[in-house]
């Protein structure tokens, strides 16, 4: 069996739910087993729960990052400077890194991949869009006859679940979002998942995935009036109208919608013109019952890939969450042990090693 010793960096929602897999399982996952060796948190003394290993604890990030004793450094804690500070740090001593972190991927994710290249390891980030649902892996193995044409989803959780509640039981926009929170489903601050921020992060990073610079996107660009396909032959995504949450609605425009038979959802969408150019839009949308978005509700997220050849393709499943988003993170760190130790067995076999390929 091969130990894989993870290095965590939070253990906020997402890595108490890693914590928590790993200890129901006793570590056993596949043929590897899987063992958090350290653990970085910022409040040694908060109380947490009893599948945390206390002992790991450290408030030093960067000892994890560079501990002899991590294999895989495991990015859960948010925001964005200190994550970028971790990740770079990590992938420059040459650690294979899993995150969650969509808007650190949004801002900087072609700087990390082009390090994480530099440095030979790998950089995976299946958890920062979709929560449990293998989108990014669809996009980045799945799609190579197809020429991609469109892609539209539901991909925040908290915004579906407050707008399902206020459309299916009438709650208020502030009770919904405080079960959303209590759920672990919103982010830390809020704001974030009710102004369109979150969604259009997520929609940054399926983009990068696809190849599309997104920097326009980043700085908020609004489709250019001339000259907007100047960067060659790379595709280049601009807003077609500014982002957009579901903060402004009121219980009007949630009822005016269910009586028409609709439901008000918040969408994320890129669409492919013939001329290259990519036009995104993030907002609100009312959905008729034909839509194939209409009965993605609760905390459940979507995505439609629209390829050329296949036609439309929907994933879907829960988007948010603890246990949905340490699944993923899970996932990536069993696909890339899955690389890393494809055909050493014989070697570990005979000799007992404890293989670990990011010292090589
Ligand atoms: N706050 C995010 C959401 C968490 O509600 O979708 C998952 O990325």
């Amino acid at each position: 069996m091969k130990h894989v010793r993870l290095g965590l960096i939070g253990c906020g929602v997402v890595g108490s739910g890693v914590l928590r897999v790993l200890s129901d399982r006793g570590g056993i996952v596949g043929d590897m087993l899987l063992e958090p060796t350290r653990i970085a948190v910022k409040h040694l003394s908060r109380p947490r729960p009893s599948y945390v290993p206390r002992e790991k604890l450290t408030d030093d990030w960067r000892s994890v990052c560079l501990a002899d004793d991590v294999d895989v450094v495991i990015e859960v804690m948010g925001g964005v400077d200190v994550a970028h500070e971790v990740v770079c740090t990590a992938l420059r001593a040459g650690k294979p890194v899993v995150t969650a972190n969509k808007a650190l991927m949004a801002a900087y994710g072609p700087e990390l991949r082009a390090m994480a290249r530099q440095h030979g390891v790998s950089l995976r980030y299946e958890a920062s869009v979709l929560g449990g649902v293998p989108v990014i892996h669809a996009l980045e193995t799945y799609f190579r006859v197809n020429r991609i044409t469109g892609l539209r989803g539901i991909v925040n959780g908290t915004s579906n679940y407050i707008l399902t509640r206020m459309t299916q039981e009438g709650a208020s926009f502030a009770d919904a979002l405080a079960e959303a929170q209590a759920l672990g489903y919103a982010e830390p601050d809020p704001t974030s998942d009710v102004e369109g921020h979150d969604a259009f992060f997520k929609l940054q990073v399926l983009l990068q995935v696809l190849g599309v610079d997104t920097e326009p996107l980043r700085r908020g660009a609004l489709l250019p009036t001339s000259g907007a396909n100047s960067a060659g032959t790379r595709p280049v995504a601009y807003l077609a109208a500014p982002r957009e949450g579901i903060a402004h609605l009121t219980p009007d425009d949630v009822e005016r919608a269910r009586l028409r038979g609709e439901k008000l959802k918040h969408v994320a969408s890129a669409r492919w013109r013939e001329d290259g150019v990519i036009e995104v839009r993030v907002g609100v949308e009312s959905l008729a019952p034909t839509d194939p978005l209409f009965g993605i509700d609760g905390v459940e997220n979507a995505l439609a890939i629209t390829g050329d050849v296949v036609g439309t393709v929907t994933l879907t499943g829960p988007g948010a969450g603890a246990l949905p988003t340490a699944s993923a993170v899970l996932e990536d760190v069993m696909q890339w042990a899955a690389v890393a130790y494809a055909g050493n067995d014989a070697v570990e076999d005979e000799l007992g090693w404890r293989l670990n390929p990011s010292r090589r």
